[in-house]
């Protein structure tokens, strides 16, 4: 089976959040069970810079706007993945976030390069870009790379059968709907049944309406995205596609958060051998400033400081939950008002309360590995990474029921302490003194230490890698190819 992913993020060459991640893991996993598969990214600064053996596979020539567009074949640095790189300087060679400006404002011209990494897709899937290699099937990650279903059905038939992946449906791309010439679609995909939506273009009615099979990233968000509360105005959409949405649980990379082998942390340790824990701990007190504290619960916040992340919860709870001896150890990029809130809190907290505004990869390790809970109070949550790299290093999550919290956290109870399945505190209500609440059981739970250390073994000892993950999709893919095979969109 060959598989191109296709997405505008891969860690560590471009991140600005779990989907890197999970485009830098799955492909790999995949791979790890036979499948042929390579990415396709656009030419950012960083993915220019930083991808091996770079050859041209097609000069492309003048395209959505861009004077000189050429398709490169090279392989991700340190590994033999191979990845296809759109280079169209005009487009992707500048500064900033890949979607923002460095003042936070899309950039103007999104829908042509996010167009063009969905139309390079289509013509990989259509076997004229690459003389040498097709895909069988092409999973496109998110709205960045919707636009690669509408175009495949358009083009068809292809070689290739369409997955789509919702990582997050409240991000959408949409666009004027005068814009609509610059994509080069058919007029009749310009209506509520293609890619309209309200007036507008949107690229993620693309991914949803016209990829073979739909999936996102939890059972749970599978079937939340169906309901008016979590829809993001597209529940109506998701429910006609029925029972081809279905959600696959993220893994994570476990040999990048590894608490035995991780070399950003002070300490290495396992389920088995837990003294690295607590030196971990003390070093990040001391790292941050926090009081050195041994008894003080010591709670972890890594995130994007979004509305999503409900973080305003654990500003309002946090004044109760210091008196009560909790300490915090933020870290997040975001919201000014959110930012300036945790500054804030900082200054009214010394020593309880370090907060860092910015985006560092080998910190979040050290603030994971030394803290003794990380809090997910999220209003929505697709699926989550950071509660799972908590469970991998004994950091046990406070989750809002929601999404893939709800997925992957097992809340404390009599039942579920003894069953062995408890790994975590997990709230419902979007409110601070629930928030509270669940903290302060925590707070209990951490200060019985047998339960404490049961609660952290089970944890560390479930299996989070993307080797299921990756058998599911493959299952996927071939379910789709099969259905794609059987409707003629797909040439056998
Ligand atoms: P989302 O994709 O919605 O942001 P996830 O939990 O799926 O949420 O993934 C977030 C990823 O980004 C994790 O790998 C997390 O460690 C990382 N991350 C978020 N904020 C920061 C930060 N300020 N510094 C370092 N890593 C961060
Ligand atoms: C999105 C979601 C997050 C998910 C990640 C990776 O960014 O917000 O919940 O874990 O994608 O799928």
């Amino acid at each position: 089976m060959r598989v191109l992913h296709v997405a505008a993020e891969v860690f560590p060459l471009v991140k600005t959040g779990g989907l890197a991640d999970v485009v830098a893991a799955l492909p790999v996993a995949l791979a790890e069970q036979g499948a042929e598969v390579r990415l396709l990214l656009p030419g950012l600064p960083a993915v220019m810079e930083s991808v091996q053996g770079a050859q041209v596979v097609i000069d492309i020539g003048a395209c959505f706007g861009a004077l000189r567009v050429r398709l490169l074949l090279a392989r991700m640095p340190g590994t033999k993945l191979p990845v296809y790189v759109i280079d169209a300087p005009y487009l992707y060679k500048r500064g900033g976030s890949p979607y923002q400006d460095s003042l936070g404002e899309e950039w103007p011209d999104n829908l042509q390069r996010f167009a063009l990494l969905g139309w390079v897709a289509a013509h990989l899937a259509a076997d004229d870009a690459d003389p040498r290699w097709a895909p069988d099937v092409v999973h496109a990650h998110d709205w960045h790379a919707a636009m690669a279903c509408a175009y495949m059905a358009e083009h068809g038939p292809t070689q290739a059968a369409s997955v789509f992946t919702v990582h997050n449906l409240a991000y959408q791309g949409l666009f004027p709907m005068q814009d609509w010439s610059l994509l080069g679609v058919a007029t009749r995909l310009l209506s509520p049944s293609g890619l309209e939506y309200h007036g507008q273009l949107s690229f993620m009615k693309a991914g949803l309406k016209f990829a073979d099979r739909v999936t996102t990233v939890s059972p749970n968000y599978a079937r939340e995205i169906a309901t008016h509360e979590f829809g993001c105005g597209l529940d109506g959409v998701v429910r006609e596609r029925g029972d081809q949405v279905i959600g696959i649980l993220n893994g994570i990379d476990d040999a990048v958060w590894n608490p035995a082998t991780d070399p950003a942390i002070a300490q290495r340790y396992d389920a088995e051998r837990m003294e690295g824990k607590l030196e971990c701990k003390r070093a990040l007190q001391v790292e941050l400033g926090l009081d050195e504290d041994d008894r003080a619960l010591l709670v972890t916040v890594v995130s994007r400081l979004t509305s999503q992340k409900g973080l305003d919860l654990v500003l309002a709870a946090m004044p109760e939950l210091i008196s009560a001896g909790v300490q915090f150890a933020v870290q997040g990029n975001g919201e000014p008002a959110l930012e300036a809130a945790f500054r804030m809190a900082q200054q009214a907290h010394p020593g309880r309360v370090h907060v860092h505004m910015g985006y560092d990869e080998a910190r979040a390790h050290r603030l994971v590995a030394g803290a003794d809970a990380i809090a997910v109070p999220s209003r929505f949550e697709p699926c989550g990474l950071t509660q799972m790299y908590g469970l991998r290093y004994g950091t046990l999550p406070i989750v809002r029921r929601v999404g893939g919290l709800a997925d992957t956290v097992v809340d404390v109870d009599p039942g579920s302490l003894a069953s062995g399945r408890a790994t975590g505190f997990v709230f419902d209500l979007a409110v601070p003194s629930a928030f509270e609440r669940c903290v302060r059981r925590a707070q209990a739970s951490f200060e019985n230490k047998a339960q404490w250390r049961a609660l952290t073994h089970n944890a560390m000892s479930l299996s989070l890698g993307w080797a299921g993950p990756a058998q599911a999709y493959l299952d996927l893919y071939a379910a789709a190819r099969g259905d794609a095979l059987a409707a003629g969109s797909v040439r056998a």
